[in-house]
């Protein structure tokens, strides 16, 4: 359980973090028929900032379009929303989670007659990868889990249940002594990490696999923006397990992971085993640019006023 704030947005108000509750036989309980986002909202020189609200609110009401859920709100009144919560709970950083659920009475199997549920909450959370991973880089194991085909679970959507795949693969991932799992997509090839989009640098060329069967990355997006603006070629193409074995240099993308080097994959070390410079460099210019601190990136934060 995260640490206790003051607030949650739920149904359209605040209500105090204690009161945020719901009944046990909401359908979103029992089927995963729920959508969610995730958000940072970063402490820069001109006070907090959400990155990106307005696409991860964009892509939230896409997520709930593709999954054919009814959303009772708009992206305009979800980026009010988050930002009402964020200024309620004064955290300076924080990351964000909106969600919307299945709630009572839908046990048929379907959901367009269902009420829903939304709410925005807000907590502190750092280094989602453990506190060194931002520094030395994790290790990862590619997963005996593959990740559903697009035209089984909608992989675009973030769909609460799609994620079942992921805690099964972060799971065995960890029992092994890793940090993360690389996920292969249904025809074998490198997909993303359960939670993040992956990388791969070669030759001084960034790679990362196309859109098809991962999820869009609002990261991975301003990452790829913010590598060629370093002078970097960025490819999406397919990439195989054994490139990233072979590898100079392996790094995962997301909001809640941020950049993260990986040092290791199935215990072969990838470069030197340490985090890569071009790694090190992508890394320090995205948390510049979250922080507020490249003027060039600015038009990617909205300002909690
Ligand atoms: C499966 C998956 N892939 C990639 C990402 C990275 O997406 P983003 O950079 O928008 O957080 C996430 C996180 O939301 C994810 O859950």
């Amino acid at each position: 359980m995260p640490e206790k704030t003051k607030s949650i947005w739920m149904d359209g108000k605040l209500v105090e973090w204690g009161k945020a509750t719901t009944h046990v036989l909401v359908q979103g309980l029992h089927y995963g028929s729920a959508v969610f986002e995730g958000v940072r909202c970063y402490d820069t020189p001109n006070g907090s900032a959400v990155f990106r609200l307005e696409d991860h609110m964009q892509r939230f009401d896409q997520s709930i379009r593709i999954f054919g859920m009814n959303m009772p709100y708009s992206v305009k009144q979800m980026c009010g929303a988050v930002l009402e919560t964020v200024k309620d709970n004064e955290l300076k950083e924080c990351y964000v989670r909106p969600l919307i659920f299945g709630g009572e009475g839908g046990f048929n199997l379907t959901h367009r007659k269902t009420p829903v549920h939304v709410i925005v909450a807000v907590w502190a959370w750092k280094d989602y990868l453990g506190q060194e991973s931002v520094k030395k880089g994790v290790k990862a194991k590619v997963s005996s889990f593959i990740r559903p085909h697009q035209n089984s679970v909608m992989t675009k959507a973030k769909i609460a249940g799609n994620y079942v795949n992921s805690i099964l693969a972060k799971q065995e991932a960890e029992d092994a002594g890793c940090e993360e799992a690389i996920m292969l997509d249904a025809l074998g090839r490198v997909s993303e990490g359960s939670g993040e989009n992956i990388f791969l640098v070669q030759n001084q060329i960034v790679y990362t696999p196309p859109k098809e069967t991962i999820l869009e990355g609002i990261t991975r997006e301003s990452v790829i923006t913010v590598a060629r603006d370093l002078g970097f070629e960025v490819r999406e193409e397919h990439v195989t397990r054994d490139q990233l074995y072979g590898a100079e240099e392996v790094f995962f993308t997301g909001t809640a992971a941020e950049v993260v080097g990986v040092r290791e994959i199935d215990g072969r070390n990838i470069g030197s085993g340490k985090r890569g410079p071009v790694t090190g460099k992508i890394q320090s210019a995205y948390a510049d640019a979250v922080r507020g601190k490249t003027k060039k990136y600015e038009s990617w934060l909205t300002w909690v006023k």
